[in-house]
């Protein structure tokens, strides 16, 4: 939940750049939200603000009915840039957070173990992420992020460096994954497609200043396949979510670079 964010950048002295103006939202538990919008739009910024590890200059994020000013175990976040230690096997990155944690070795080889049958991983545990393919990398990533059974997850461009059949791939095991435990999930993206294809509903942002210009609700069944792509519903909602984002939007707030 967050209300009324606005985020500015102040790197240019007096000339603060507004990424965020005045953002609200509520995310469902248990729902997938999807956010679309172009680059620069600030995306990366308002999912940062939503996992407590980038403050609004104004407006507040509640998790779990409580102000978060921090980042949370219960929040996992997975970026675009496969951020693994390269000197640790997939195994090891798995249990990373565990051990900062302090959490018993041999049980944080369970959860991991558990977790790379899960991703689909079976058989890889000792290779090291260079052997692996960039899908294969942000399936070892996705399942760090889930170490701590996370309530919220936060995605943002997770597979923008794939190609994409990999990309189509992922995002089918992304919903696999996801529908096994059904945790909150929140994507970023700026492929309108895959927005839809993953959602219960989609929120559309405005070019910068980020705000919110619409929110297209996804009813299509899961589990969702490929197909449904090609079908007339999925060519409506993709089009509604077009035309949101190719509105005639004002540059934003007077004053405001
Ligand atoms: N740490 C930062 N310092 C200064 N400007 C930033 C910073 N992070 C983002 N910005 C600016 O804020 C705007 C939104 O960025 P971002 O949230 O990364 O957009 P998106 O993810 O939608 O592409 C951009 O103009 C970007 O240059
Ligand atoms: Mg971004």
């Amino acid at each position: 939940m967050a209300e009324h964010l606005h985020r500015e950048f102040a790197d240019n002295p007096g000339d603060p750049l507004q990424a965020l103006w005045d953002v609200s939202l509520a995310v469902w538990p248990g729902e997938f939200l999807s956010i679309v919008g172009p680059s620069g739009c600030g995306k990366s910024t308002l999912l940062r603000i939503l996992g407590g590890l980038l403050r609004p200059t104004q407006g507040q994020v509640r998790f779990q009915g409580q102000p978060l000013d921090g980042p949370r175990r219960e929040i996992g976040f997975v970026f675009q840039k496969v951020n693994l230690m390269p000197w640790r096997t997939v195994l090891r990155n798995i249990t990373l957070p565990l051990e900062v944690q302090g959490v018993d070795r041999r049980e944080a080889t369970a959860r991991a173990r558990h977790l790379i049958e899960l991703v689909g991983l079976h058989g890889f545990d000792h290779h090291y992420p260079r052997q692996l393919s960039g899908g294969m990398q942000q399936r070892v990533v996705l399942a760090r992020a889930l170490i701590h059974e996370p309530t919220l997850l936060l995605l943002d461009e997770p597979f923008g460096a794939l190609d994409a059949m990999t990309r189509e791939r992922m995002n089918l095991e992304l919903l696999r994954i996801w529908s096994l435990r059904r945790q909150t999930a929140v994507l970023v993206t700026h492929s309108i497609a895959e927005a839809v294809f993953l959602a219960d509903r989609v929120l559309v942002m405005t070019p910068r200043p980020g705000r919110i210009a619409a929110t297209v609700a996804v009813p299509l069944p899961r589990p969702r396949s490929l197909e449904m792509m090609g079908e007339e519903e999925f060519g409506l909602l993709t089009q509604q979510v077009r035309r949101a984002i190719e509105g005639d939007w004002l540059p934003g707030p007077p004053h405001v670079r």
